[in-house]
């Protein structure tokens, strides 16, 4: 067998997980569950927008930009070249993390080709969020630092390798000349002087430089696919606010769906295995406008309080929206999961759940699948069905199982690998369940 035979039977495989509507459904908690399967884990796209909740049954925490699986202390962990890093958010995080993972910086990589955020990145997304051109954004500079980078202007980390911390401030200097004079307004610009905010920016990128393995990730990636290692690529936002196919102008700037994620680790199409969905029962939304079938106020408002459904990032309270087969129908047609998880199957405090089936258009078309312009809809038509009531976490109620056969029946290519009961690790109840197998069995059988 000649060497390089010898290495593709080592391979080990990849698998992707990615968000299946608008975001927030959940993802933290089913990576870290799954983490004990992999041994690298990459975070491919977005940056400090994204906001990941892990609770291992003692202590909560959030990650904006480190991998989900950063409670699993034995695994390696790569920043992918899709991320924008902004080192005041970036080196505060892998700091706090290091409390519990002590030795992190010395199994996390960073690609040289992510787009570094600056402060006048987030200053302007503040002036535009503050003033009339809303978007709805987290206010983290995404779209400016990614709008940047397409104009070839901006920073990537491999500048901070590049330029000594003089070096870099010169250029910085350069950068920011050329930015006030076409955007004199933006406050940060306003003074010659470079801000007491610029200058902690500065400090945390020599920080970086110091203390942060900036690499090829790409190659880092394959080679470790080539010494057999299993890979995770973690998606953050979701492949509805996708910055090509996602709600625009409404959705996010980096590309979210698994296609996407794979192509920014680097790693090969043909080494994936599973493409992992996780979807929440229902939807929320956060910033920018309503989806079509957002809740009536008063059960949106029971349903934010009863889940929580406050932005992790922001804290802004989040939209919530009854399950939309349409909009199930879309991103599973772009992205094709072959696993999907359902996280939230515990909240549910109405008797009579909503389920979007259909969308009249105001040429009076019924349509099952989202038209191009979502303002031709009309109406949503709903089928009603009953709610449930989870009476302890070991068993799902009838009603939960009928609802989720209906995903089951709709997507019949696609495993249900788990339904989430609450936000613990351990929260979550597996197919393997008599409860599940059920729904599988009579699904397959009918
Ligand atoms: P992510 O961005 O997809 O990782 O999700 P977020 O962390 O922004 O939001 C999901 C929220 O739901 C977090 O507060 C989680 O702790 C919580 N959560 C996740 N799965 C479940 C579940 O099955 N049930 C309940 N009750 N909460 C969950
Ligand atoms: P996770 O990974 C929910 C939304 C913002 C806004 C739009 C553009 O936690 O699921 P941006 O700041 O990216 O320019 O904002 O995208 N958005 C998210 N919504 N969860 C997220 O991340 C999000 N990241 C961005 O609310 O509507
Ligand atoms: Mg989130």
């Amino acid at each position: 067998m000649d060497k390089e035979a010898i290495k593709i039977t080592k391979r080990g495989r990849v698998d992707v997980l990615a968000g299946k509507l608008w975001g927030d459904e959940g993802k933290g908690k089913i990576i870290d569950k799954i983490a004990p399967g992999y041994d690298v884990f990459i975070r491919a796209n977005g940056g400090g927008n994204a906001g990941h909740t892990v609770c291992d049954g003692n202590n909560t925490h959030v990650l904006h930009y480190i991998p989900c699986a950063v409670l699993h202390t034995d695994k390696t962990f790569i920043c992918a070249a899709g991320m924008a890093i902004n080192p005041v958010d970036f080196m505060p995080e892998v700091l706090g993390l290091e409390k519990i993972n002590p030795n992190l910086r010395k199994h996390l990589f960073v690609s040289h080709q992510a787009t570094l955020i600056t402060p006048i990145h987030v200053a302007k997304d503040m002036w535009r969020e503050n003033g009339t051109g809303v978007l709805g954004s987290t206010k983290k500079g995404i779209s400016f630092a990614y709008a940047d980078d397409t104009e070839h202007k901006g920073f990537r980390l491999s500048d901070i390798l590049k330029y000594s911390s003089r070096e870099f401030l010169a250029e910085y200097e350069n950068y920011r000349k050329r930015e006030r004079k076409n955007f004199p307004l933006i406050p940060i610009l306003l003074n010659d002087e470079i801000s007491q905010e610029e200058k902690l920016w500065l400090k945390k990128v020599d920080q970086m430089r110091a203390s942060i393995q900036i690499v090829d990730t790409v190659k880092l990636a394959n080679e470790l696919l080539l010494e057999g290692k299993n890979i995770l690529i973690e998606g953050a936002q979701a492949v509805l606010l996708d910055g090509r196919h996602g709600c625009y102008p409404h959705n996010t700037s980096s590309h979210t769906t698994p296609q996407m994620l794979v192509g920014y680790a680097g790693l090969p199409m043909n080494a994936v295995r599973d493409v992992i969905a996780v979807t929440k029962w229902y939807g929320t939304r956060v910033g920018g406008v309503k989806p079509l079938s957002a809740m009536e106020a008063d059960i949106d408002e029971l349903f934010r309080q009863t889940g929580h459904e406050f932005g992790t990032t922001t804290g802004r309270a989040r939209t919530c929206v009854w399950p939309d087969e349409l909009a199930l129908r879309e991103s599973v047609t772009i992205s094709h999961p072959n696993k999907l998880y359902i996280t939230k199957m515990d909240v549910c405090p109405v008797d009579v759940v909503k389920i979007a089936v259909e969308y009249i258009l105001k040429n009076k078309e019924h349509v099952s699948y989202p038209p191009m312009n979502l303002s031709d809809v009309e109406t949503v038509v709903y089928k009603e069905v009953p709610g449930w009531k989870f009476e302890n976490k070991d068993s799902i109620p009838e009603n939960a199982i009928n609802f989720i056969a209906r995903i089951k029946k709709l997507f019949p290519f696609i495993e249900i690998a788990g339904i989430g009961v609450g936000p613990n690790r351990d929260d979550i109840i597996y197919p393997s369940s008599n409860d599940l197998n059920k729904i599988v069995f009579n699904f397959e059988h009918s």
